[in-house]
Parts: structure tokens; C-alpha cells; sequence
């Protein structure tokens, strides 16, 4: 079978930051309307915002417009995507963060809502749990995360994909890491992990062909 070959998370995203925002736009079925979207739902006025995975922040870009007075505060692998993100805001409140989201300290009921586009869908289930539990944790009561991704048509889809990025770490006798490859969930199972994690109720908001954005809630 012909093989791509996988590229470390952070360098993927690097090699690309000249087109990347333009990609999105562009490339991505209805990506212009899923920025707007998931902004939409996010706090308005004085508010804590935390972003996983903010990269160049299409969804901040999104969400300052409409609330310029948030605080939020951004975690990305990539310094030059956080690089362009600062170039972009330079007057906003926000936290940068270069770092992983499965080792960054988030400290507890700090945020009133957390966010996180076209991210998370690299990683499986028990990594997912643990870092859906500190998430939890530092949403304050009442708070919510809203997800905006990509998710797998089925469990055997969702299944396939992580053979192949198993299959292909093997054959490309790659150390343990990150690497850019899909391995997104069903949203059954995203919705498992997020109520397994402590969340009280998981709800898709809506959906343009495989992404779909889903809200996770603690109760006040
Ligand atoms: C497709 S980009 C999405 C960026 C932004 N949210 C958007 O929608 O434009 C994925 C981002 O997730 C970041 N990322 C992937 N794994 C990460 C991790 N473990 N911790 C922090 N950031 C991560 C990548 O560096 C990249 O900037």
C-alpha cells in the first residue's frame, strides 16, 4: 500500500504556516461558517476563555470581533503558529501558551468556557480522558467547553484509521510522538469520553459534512 510520510505534529503545521489560514478557509467545506459558529457560542463580556490547539486562532479571529473585551488564554505545540497568532492581536488579552495541551497545568475552576477547533482529533480515547478530566477541572461551575471538529462516519472507520497510523509507525520505524495523521473519533465515543470525564451533558449544536460542533457542560 502506498504511504504518506508522517510528519512530526508541530513541524507539520510550520512547514505550512505561509497558506495555513488560507487553507482552512478556502479548502475546508463550510470552515467560514464553523469559525463564525463556534465564536457564537462562546461567553460574552469579561470573560476566561482557554483555547486547545489555538495554532493562528481562525476561531479567535471569529470571536475577539465579537467580543474584544475577552481574556483568553491559548496552548499550541507550534511557536511560529503562535507567533502569527500574536502578530495578528497585538492589542488583545491573551496568554500564549507554547507547549502540549496533555502537559500544560490548567489549574482548576479558572475558565468560564474552553474551546478547541480542528485539533483534537489526532488522539484516542484514554489520552482524550485525561485531558477531558483536567479540562473538567479547570472550567469553573457552570462553564462549558465547545468542540468544533472532525469525526469518524463509524466505529470502523475510527478503528481503520488508527491501524494505519499504527501500521505506519511501524513501517516507518518512527519513536513514540506526535505525528500529524487523522485518527479522529466517532461522535458516540467523543461523547463518552467527554461525560466519562466528569461533563453532565454532551450536545451537538450542528455539523457541515464530517465536522460538527458539540458543547460539554458542568453544572453550575
Ligand atoms: C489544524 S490546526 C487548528 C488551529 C486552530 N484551532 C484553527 O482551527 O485554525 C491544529 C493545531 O493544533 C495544534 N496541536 C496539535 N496537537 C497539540 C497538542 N498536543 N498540544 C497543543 N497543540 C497541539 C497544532 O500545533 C496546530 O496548531
Amino acid at each position: 500500500m502506498e504511504t504518506e510520510r508522517l510528519e512530526e505534529m508541530a513541524a507539520f503545521f510550520e512547514r505550512r504556516l505561509g497558506y495555513y489560514d488560507s487553507h482552512m478557509l478556502e479548502d475546508i467545506e463550510c470552515a467560514k461558517e464553523f469559525y463564525e459558529f463556534t465564536a457564537r457560542q462562546l461567553p460574552k463580556g469579561a470573560c476566561r476563555v482557554l483555547d486547545l490547539g489555538c495554532g493562528t486562532g481562525l476561531e479567535l479571529e471569529a470571536y475577539f470581533k465579537r467580543n474584544p473585551m475577552a481574556s483568553v488564554a491559548g496552548i499550541d505545540l507550534s511557536a511560529k503558529m503562535l507567533g502569527e497568532l500574536r502578530r495578528k492581536f497585538p492589542d488583545k488579552d491573551l496568554e500564549l501558551i507554547h507547549g502540549s495541551y496533555f502537559e500544560v497545568p490548567f489549574g482548576e475552576d479558572r475558565f468560564d468556557a474552553a474551546v478547541s477547533v480542528e485539533s483534537l482529533h489526532h488522539f484516542a480515547y484514554p489520552e482524550k480522558l485525561g485531558l477531558y478530566r483536567r479540562l473538567f477541572a479547570a472550567i469553573k461551575p457552570g462553564g462549558y467547553f465547545v468542540l468544533t471538529d472532525y469525526f469518524a462516519e463509524s466505529p470502523e472507520r475510527e478503528k481503520f484509521y488508527f491501524e494505519e497510523l499504527a501500521r505506519m509507525k511501524r513501517e516507518q520505524n518512527l519513536p513514540e510522538g506526535s505525528y500529524h495523521y487523522d485518527t479522529p473519533l466517532t461522535l458516540e465515543h467523543e461523547t463518552e469520553v467527554l461525560i466519562e470525564a466528569g461533563f453532565s451533558e454532551v450536545q451537538r449544536l450542528n455539523g457541515w459534512e464530517a465536522n460538527h460542533t458539540i458543547i460539554a457542560r458542568k453544572k453550575p
